[in-house]
């Protein structure tokens, strides 16, 4: 059988050794990038200036889960994104090799055990769980049962305070039109055993701050998922003011991130009152919102944060008339020079979204702690000397072109951070 390209139109993917088993690639062909625990052979390759990520697997499965995946960015899930299928691959002796099912290296994101040193943390563990909920909510409203959720299974990227989440393996997945309530609960179900299973593992390798009891984690995925799914699908019944409940419902959903896209009205038997149900909500409330103020492409608390910093400088500054005039002034005047003022080598290690959102934490901590209103470009020379040099090695990776990943890897720490302080500055002259 002869090799066989499907998905991407890719020729250059032809280049790559498929005649080799992936676990025997070629060292200056791979990106050294952290990778989660799996049964297949899953390794990063560098490819036209981006990185892929290859999972050796059998044909059929492979075009399954791109299909899948393709499916699933079509409905706008949060998952990664398939780029082809290899299939047909044999080796020199002419002995067949698995297919290949190849998707695009989610940027920025991180396997779960990437993002803790020494031992997860209660606290950050609260937020995977918070933002696997998330994820697992979205997929079923789609009608996906994923049969298979488990910390592993999802990639997450920093969102602010918190985390969101990604779908990596969609193997066991299935669409339906709806998911009954005993799917839901299975995958619910599912998720728990899963998670109790890998948090005991890391507990096994003295991975787990000591504090954390698996069964308490794996019961809050539950617990969130009926709160997050009851506020999104829940029916209410209203025989007064009947408005004003709707845009209530509407403003709360928002509050959670999500727009409302469809409600269904239904009048009660008697026809005294009214069933509001939210029908299609989409998540995103803020990005959305965001990216049509100012062109960002953020994460939805990123978006949150940023969204509250423009209200603010609208509040303050003299461009209070048009919400879109002053989202342009506060993104050449505040969000821009905030994030030119990191310098380069730095600026690899978070998103430039989450590198505003640091900055604006930090220069409420220094406000408060010296009790005045420290200017942005104080803070942002503060962040830069004293927090982002002793960010741990986990950003380093988390880079966009790969010479820059090589480049961070021989980074010496900024020891001149005096230079720096004075070149941030410099990128502020023309603020506060
Ligand atoms: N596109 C991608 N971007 C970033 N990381 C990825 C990508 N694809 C795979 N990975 C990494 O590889 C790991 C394994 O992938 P995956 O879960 O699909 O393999 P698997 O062998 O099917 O897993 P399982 O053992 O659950 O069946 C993931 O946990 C993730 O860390
Ligand atoms: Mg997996």
């Amino acid at each position: 059988m002869a090799l066989q390209i499907s998905g991407a139109v890719e020729p250059a993917l032809l280049e790559l050794p498929w005649s080799i088993q992936l676990e025997d690639w070629p060292a200056d062909r791979l990106a050294a990038l952290p990778r989660g625990i799996s049964r297949h052979v899953v390794r990063f390759v560098r490819y036209e200036g981006k990185v892929l990520a290859v999972k050796e697997t059998i044909a059929p499965i492979a075009h399954r889960e791109f299909f899948m995946l393709r499916e699933l960015g079509r409905l706008g899930a949060p998952c990664v994104v398939p780029f082809a299928v290899v299939d047909g691959r044999t080796d020199a002796n002419g002995e067949e090799l698995p297919a290949a099912l190849i998707t695009e290296h989610l940027q920025f994101s991180l396997p779960y055990r990437a993002l803790f040193s020494r031992a997860l943390r209660e606290e950050t563990l609260g937020r995977l769980i918070d933002a696997l909920t998330v994820l697992l909510v979205r997929l079923h409203l789609l009608g996906f049962y994923w049969g298979d959720v488990s910390l592993s299974n999802a990639l997450f990227r920093r969102d602010a305070e918190s985390f969101s989440a990604y779908l990596v393996d969609a193997e066991t997945g299935d669409m339906h039109h709806d998911l009954t309530p005993g799917q839901r609960a299975y995958d619910i179900d599912l998720a728990r055993t899963n998670i109790i299973g890998e948090l005991f593992d890391l507990q096994a390798g003295d991975e787990l701050d000591e504090t954390v009891d698996p069964l308490t984690i794996g019961d809050r995925i539950q617990s969130r998922y009926d709160e997050l799914w009851d506020a999104l699908t829940q029916t209410e019944t209203f025989d007064t003011n009947i408005r004003l409940h709707v845009a209530d419902r509407v403003r709360a959903l928002n509050e959670l991130g999500f727009d409302v896209a469809e409600i269904d009205m239904t009048e009660t038997a008697d026809g005294n009152a009214l069933t509001i149900r939210p029908k299609v909500v989409d998540a995103g409330h803020h990005a959305r919102r965001l990216w049509r103020l100012t062109g960002l492409d953020v994460q939805e608390n990123q978006a949150r944060r940023m969204l509250n910093d423009l209200d603010e400088y609208r509040a303050t500054s003299a461009e209070d008339e048009d919400e879109v005039i002053a989202a342009h002034a506060w993104l050449a005047a505040v969000f821009e020079p905030t994030v030119r003022a990191v310098p380069r080598e730095f600026r690899r290690k978070l998103e430039p979204a989450q590198i505003f959102h640091e900055v604006l934490d930090h220069r409420w901590f220094l406000s408060e702690e010296q009790r005045r209103d420290v200017p942005m470009h104080e803070a942002v020379a503060s962040y830069v000397k004293t927090v982002l040099p002793n960010r741990p090695d986990e950003a380093a990776v988390l880079g966009q072109e790969i010479e820059d990943l090589e480049l961070l890897a021989h980074h010496e720490p900024a020891t001149d951070t005096d230079a720096i302080s004075a070149w941030t500055i410099q990128n502020f002259k023309n603020l506060d």
